[in-house]
């Protein structure tokens, strides 16, 4: 997987031209997993550095290799920092998968507004419902799913929290469809090669689990929002 998110390739460099675009001088990632998307704006934004948080070391390892790799790590940090526990400013912050790390959007959009400077933007990637999807197995669906919001809820969400709408886009039906099967792919590959391993059962039973919950139970339902979100200036 390039993201831990459903974001194409394509749909990625868009998004990392368009936030470079606005030649940020330091770019912040919270729960930034291995911080492809802070290093594509790094690529194309040559002054700026980066620092990327998480909780999770080796997807941090992961990251500090790609920068490495592409000649960014003189400018691309990534520490072992809890998202509430950050204390930086920066243009551009990125958040993208981990509004968990704050405890839901309302408060991770009151926290994050806090990391923007003023006259700066937030790059905010999460979870969206849409409340007419019907399910074919409504027990199949994660409970919490129900409560994510649709598109206009997140975005009066971050309106009424103070900030400007920007930019509007949403993960495409293929980007949701690729994400799940990217997810389920190392098992699917595992169990192609290891059929009779003692662990084939569990990991066959866990793989169907997750793709009986995506297939009969929330695609078509379950949606991704990004929203490029401005803080006024003062
Ligand atoms: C769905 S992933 C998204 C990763 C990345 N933003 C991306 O789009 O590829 C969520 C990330 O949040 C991280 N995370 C979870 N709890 C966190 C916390 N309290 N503080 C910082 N990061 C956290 C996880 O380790 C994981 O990498």
């Amino acid at each position: 997987m390039s993201f831990n998110a459903p974001l194409s390739e394509t749909h990625a460099d868009e998004i990392a031209a368009r936030l470079a675009y606005a030649r940020p001088a330091d770019v912040l990632d919270i729960g930034c997993g291995w911080g492809e998307l802070m290093l594509r704006v790094l690529d194309r934004a040559p002054e700026a550095t980066g620092l990327g948080v998480d909780t999770d070391d080796d997807l941090l390892g992961r990251g500090r290799a790609a920068a490495e790799q592409r000649g960014l790590s003189e400018r691309a940090v990534f520490a072992n920092t809890a998202g509430a526990a950050v204390d930086q400013q920066a243009d551009l912050v990125i958040c993208v998968g981990a509004s968990h790390a704050f405890g839901g959007n309302a408060a991770a959009l009151a926290s994050l507004m806090r990391h923007v400077r003023p006259g700066g933007r937030l790059f905010y990637g999460d979870g969206l419902w849409d409340p007419s999807f019907q399910p074919p197995r409504p027990e199949l669906v994660w409970a919490d799913f129900f409560e994510l919001p649709d598109i206009a809820r997140l975005v009066d969400l971050a309106v009424a929290t103070g900030y400007l709408p920007l930019y509007t886009e949403t993960a495409s039906p293929a980007e949701l469809d690729d994400f799940e099967s990217r997810y389920l792919a190392d098992d699917e590959e595992w169990l192609l090669r290891r059929p009779r391993h003692p662990r084939a059962p569990e990991v066959r039973a866990a793989a169907e689990d997750h793709r009986r919950r995506w297939l009969h139970g929330y695609r078509g339902g379950f949606g991704f929002a990004y929203l490029t979100l401005g803080r006024p200036a003062e």
